[in-house]
């Protein structure tokens, strides 16, 4: 009886040993493989069970039976470690033989796109258009030195915006700008007549409420060339209003003071809001009842700046003109506080 334990043992033993190979070969993914090799060696395993009779095994032939189990352990150990090994090589190169993975289909999951914020938006089509009516792009510095800014533009030292409550200095003779007519200085002093640009960009004041915030955008834009004139201003503005307010969008120069035009004016366009299908405009609420609604200023550009920077004026003239992109954006999307281009949030935002 106990001999016949003994070869019971071994016979089951020898066994597994000659058929393991083959039921891990059979194997098809890992998954599968770790089962069969759970079921040969876990502790509720095959090996388990056939040892569970070791007690009744004489001590003479225990010792032998205990390392044929050892060896038969290890031969399993070992095919089920080569088979993993294979089954990992054959996926790789399953992977690596596949057909390229495309990276130019589209997402299944609709995403979520940006966009251009408004302000951009707005900015990027009034550039367009004065880039379609010939305007060059040009660009100047958000910190700018005093000359530029101020003086050679014709500003007395005495002038409001001079001073420290209207504007943001920094030690030096340096400022934040305060408008983007700076531009028309860092052109002129470095290049010659004629030229045609405009100047997007940000600028910064002393101000802040629900129409003004302390940084905010202008857009400028200055012809010069011999014999420009106040019509050809008149032109451009007649243009510029067609073009992003609306066919048959009427402009009007109202005589205004900057310091760095004469004559200077400020531009209406015809209320865009309260207009009517037969092209009256009763007045409402963005017009202050008036049928007209102020856009941005201009003027002929003073000598006294192209002298500064320059240039003959007995020779040149030109215009100039410069505009708020936030008051444009509000104006356009009715939008009543400025500060909302600048909290990004994204419910504003998704909006347009
Ligand atoms: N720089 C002026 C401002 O910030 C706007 C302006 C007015 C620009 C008249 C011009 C101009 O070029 O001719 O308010």
């Amino acid at each position: 009886m106990s001999e016949a334990q003994g070869g019971g043992i071994e016979g089951a033993l020898e066994a597994l040993r000659s058929g393991f190979a083959a039921r891990f070969a059979a194997a098809a993914t890992e998954q599968a493989l770790r089962d069969e090799n759970a079921k040969i060696l876990g502790k509720k395993g095959e090996l388990t069970a056939i040892l569970k009779d070791m007690g009744k095994v004489p001590g003479d032939q225990r010792k032998a039976i205990g390392e044929k189990a050892n060896l038969v352990k290890q031969e399993v150990e070992k095919g089920f470690e080569s088979c993993l090994k294979a089954l990992a090589k054959q996926k790789r190169d399953a992977d690596l033989h596949a057909a390229p993975f495309d990276l130019t289909l589209p997402g299944r999951a609709p995403a979520q796109r940006g966009h251009a914020h408004p302000l951009s938006i707005v900015r990027d089509e009034i550039v367009g258009i004065f880039r379609g009516l010939g305007f060059g792009v040009h660009d100047g510095p958000e910190v700018e030195l005093e000359e530029n800014n101020f003086t050679k533009l014709g500003f007395p030292p005495d002038h409001p915006a001079v001073d420290a409550q209207d504007s943001f200095w920094t030690k030096g003779g340096l400022l934040l700008r305060t408008h983007t007519s700076n531009v028309q200085v860092r052109a002129m002093t470095t290049q010659k007549p004629p030229m045609a640009f405009v100047a997007p960009g940000a600028v910064y004041r002393r101000d802040d409420d629900a129409t003004h915030s302390p940084h905010f955008h202008q857009i400028e834009a200055f012809l010069i060339d011999e014999n420009v004139t106040l019509a050809h201003l008149k032109g451009v503005l007649a243009e510029f209003a067609e073009r992003f307010y609306g066919p048959g969008t009427p402009v009007r120069l109202r005589a205004s003071y900057f310091p760095f035009v004469e004559p200077g004016a400020e531009v209406d366009i015809g209320c865009v809001f309260c207009k009517k299908p037969d092209g009256t405009r009763p007045g409402c609420n963005l017009c202050k009842k008036t049928g007209w609604i102020e856009i941005l200023g201009c003027g002929m550009i003073h000598p006294v700046v192209f002298e500064q920077c320059g240039i003959d004026p007995e020779k040149y003239t030109g215009f100039a003109l410069g505009m708020g992109i936030e008051r444009v954006a509000m104006l356009r999307y009715d939008i009543p506080d400025v500060r909302l281009f600048f909290e990004n949030h994204p419910r504003f935002l998704a909006q347009f």
